[in-house]
This record gives C-alpha cells, sequence and structure tokens, in this order.
C-alpha cells in the first residue's frame, strides 16, 4: 500500500488512522492529487486563508499548510485525528481544527470541498458556506465524477451560486463555485421523527447516520435490548443518533450510559435525544472517540452495537472487529456485547474467535439480520 504522495517534487509521508499493520487503504485519493495540482497551477499568493471542508486524513491539510493558513473542518474525529497525525510526521505547520458543529470561519480567502456522502450534508455545508464566505470567495470541490449528479450540482447553484465542473482526471472532476446566489431559505439542520411503534422522538444533524429515518437494524434491535437490575453501566458503540440508548435507558432507569460515536454531528444529536427522551437529570456521557480507546477495562456490564462497515466510501470490517475487542475489554466477566450485522457479515466468526464459541448466542434473527450476543 502506498504510503508516499509525490507532486511536484514535494512528498508527504500519509497514513490513515488508526495506522494498522496491514493497512490495504491509501490515506488519500485521486481527488486530494487533483485538487492539489489545481491549486498549484493557480499560482496562488502564500498565507491565503484555505477552509478545507471533509478532509480525509489530512492529505489536503498537509500540503497546504506549507504556504498557507489552514482550516480543516470535519464531522469526523477520525479525521481530525489522522490529520494532526499526518502533520506532525511531516513536520507541517499547525493548522485550526473545527468540526462541523463549529461556527464556518467567516475570514476565508478560498474553499476546498471535499463532498460529503451525503446530500443532506451537502446543502448544509452549501448554506453555511453562503452565508459566511464574500462573494469573490472561490470555492472548489471535488468527487469521484460517477457521484456528481446533475443534482449535486443543482444544489450548488441553489445554495451557492453559479456552477461550472472541469474535465475528469483519475475519474474525478472539480466542481467551481463561489457564493454570488441572493441568500435563499433558511436551511433547517434538524430532522425530526418519531419512532413508529416506540416512545421515542429523534432529532438528527446533517450528517448522522440514518438520520431521515430509522435505521432497519435498529428497528429490529430496538426489540432485543436487554433489561434488569444487574445492567449498572451500559455503553452504545457507535451511537448515532442515540436510539438504541434511548430504548436501553428507558428499559434500564437505573442505568448510567456512554454513547459513543466518531461523527461529531452524531454525538450532539445523540446528547440531545437522550436528555429530550430520557430526562437532563439521568447519568449520561456522550463522547466522540474512536470506539473505546481510553476507556477503563471492566467497566461495563452491557454494549450495543450497531457496527460501521464502511469507513468514507472504503468498505471495510476492521472498525467492527476494532469495536468487538474494545467492547471485550471494557466489559465486565459476566458483561454482554449485543451486536446486530447483516447475515452475510458473518459477525458471529469473529465473536467466536474473541469470546470462545460456547459465549456466542444468536438471539434473533430475520431474512436480512442476525443479532448475537457474546458474554466475557
Ligand atoms: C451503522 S451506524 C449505527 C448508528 C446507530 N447506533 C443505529 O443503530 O442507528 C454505525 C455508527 O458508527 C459510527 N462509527 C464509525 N466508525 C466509528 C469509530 N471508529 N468509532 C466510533 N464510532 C464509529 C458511525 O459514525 C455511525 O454512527
Amino acid at each position: 500500500m502506498n504510503t508516499e504522495l509525490n507532486i511536484l517534487d514535494r512528498t508527504l509521508t500519509l497514513y490513515r488512522f488508526p495506522k494498522q499493520a496491514q493497512e490495504t487503504l491509501q490515506a488519500w485519493d485521486a481527488g486530494d492529487e487533483y485538487l492539489i495540482n489545481h491549486i498549484e497551477e493557480m499560482d496562488l499568493a502564500e498565507q491565503c486563508n484555505i477552509l478545507i471542508l471533509n478532509d480525509n486524513f489530512g492529505a489536503l491539510s498537509c500540503w497546504f499548510s506549507d504556504k498557507h493558513q489552514v482550516s480543516m473542518m470535519s464531522d469526523s474525529h477520525i479525521a481530525h485525528n489522522g490529520a494532526l497525525k499526518n502533520l506532525q510526521r511531516n513536520n507541517c505547520n499547525r493548522i485550526n481544527f473545527l468540526k462541523s458543529t463549529d461556527d464556518f470561519p467567516s475570514d476565508v480567502d478560498l474553499v476546498l470541498f471535499k463532498l460529503p456522502k451525503n446530500n443532506r450534508m451537502l446543502a448544509w455545508q452549501l448554506y453555511q458556506l453562503r452565508t459566511k464566505i464574500k462573494q469573490d470567495v472561490q470555492v472548489i470541490a471535488v468527487n469521484k465524477a460517477k457521484e456528481i449528479h446533475s443534482s449535486t450540482l443543482k444544489l450548488f447553484e441553489k445554495y451557492l451560486g453559479k456552477t461550472t465542473t472541469s474535465l475528469a482526471w483519475k475519474k474525478h472532476r472539480l466542481v467551481f463555485s463561489s457564493a454570488d446566489h441572493c441568500l435563499g431559505a433558511l436551511v433547517n439542520p434538524i430532522t425530526k421523527w418519531n419512532v413508529d411503534d416506540e416512545d421515542i422522538q429523534l432529532k438528527n444533524l446533517p450528517n448522522v447516520y440514518s438520520g431521515d429515518s430509522l435505521d432497519l437494524g435498529a428497528r429490529f434491535m430496538l426489540k432485543h435490548i436487554p433489561q434488569g437490575p444487574e445492567l449498572q453501566h451500559i455503553v452504545d458503540l457507535g451511537c448515532g443518533n442515540g436510539v438504541l440508548s434511548v430504548k436501553a435507558g428507558q428499559l434500564n432507569p437505573q442505568a448510567s450510559i456512554t454513547c459513543v460515536d466518531e461523527s461529531f454531528m452524531a454525538v450532539e444529536s445523540a446528547k440531545q435525544n437522550l436528555a429530550d427522551n430520557l430526562g437532563e437529570e439521568r447519568q449520561i456521557q456522550v463522547i466522540a472517540n474512536n470506539c473505546l480507546d481510553n476507556f477503563k477495562q471492566d467497566s461495563t456490564d452491557l454494549v450495543l452495537c450497531n457496527p460501521p462497515f464502511h469507513q468514507g466510501l472504503a468498505i471495510t470490517d476492521h472498525i467492527a472487529w476494532q469495536m468487538f475487542c474494545d467492547a471485550k475489554r471494557v466489559l465486565n466477566t459476566g458483561g454482554q456485547l449485543i451486536v446486530i450485522g447483516n447475515r452475510h457479515l458473518s459477525y458471529d466468526v469473529k465473536l467466536a474467535r474473541l469470546f470462545g464459541k460456547t459465549n456466542v448466542k444468536e438471539l434473533a434473527t430475520n431474512n436480512k439480520f442476525v443479532i448475537l450476543q457474546a458474554t466475557k
């Protein structure tokens, strides 16, 4: 796997985060290279204020921090950590880290924008740009050409202003725009809905997983969350909007709850949803983290987990594996990890390897999902 990004006689050494011994995925993509090459050809004056949206593992931030003042804004705790490590690794200048839930900066000369996967997040970020940056500030976005649809460009035109695109290079395309459209309707970042057959109402910021409707796996899992006085501390690992911990909290009023997600918008949404549905007085902690890094071992009675099977656009099961390993470490003896997954993902094999075959039980199954219980 290539870890050296070489452009114009300059080399950066870049790794994904967390760094893995047998990594197969690269820390940057051809879109990063396209943007870098394009900006270098623009002959930009030095010390510009560059806002970089959704940089993955810091390739763009590392590159442009050399001659410019960089603010990197991302929804991902992992992207922040990956960028920080890569900046240190390459002795780069400091940059300003912003969470997706922070205010957009207004003192910006150029915006570099890796397009997010979902259109609600795209509309929100475009709207924020429109309200914050000056008219003459160029916004240059990049994505795989096949992901730039006419609906994507319509969102640019609707929320930002006049928009054009480049030719494709290595299957990627650039999108050029600036904030010259008159400010249209206000965009509300929150979608709100009730969970069918449950006393749960959820508010979802734009980049929250399954923020428009309940995930089918989560729906099935809601019916199989344990209840019992022995459950004093429950962890919701990869909490998203917090739906599983809201239900766990309703069933287990004695329990303290810790929600963990790597998305800052998920963390903010879950915080709000647990407070709204369980009350402010409950013992609740919601944190942005990579799985259960730095959690105390033997400190939890139950871990609930609906794991992700991709990181960004890359399909991978390494996060699920880390989640299972971490869950085992933080569980008390006798504690349980409850996992839901698509049947074809074979999480039972992974869990049996970790917990021992006799300690893994199938709790429920339907035509799409299986719910597994692993006991430490
Ligand atoms: C399949 S979603 C489940 C969300 C929610 N629990 C549900 O059931 O609807 C997986 C969640 O894991 C989060 N996630 C991905 N990688 C993570 C990591 N390394 N550490 C913590 N959370 C992570 C994602 O942001 C996402 O919210």
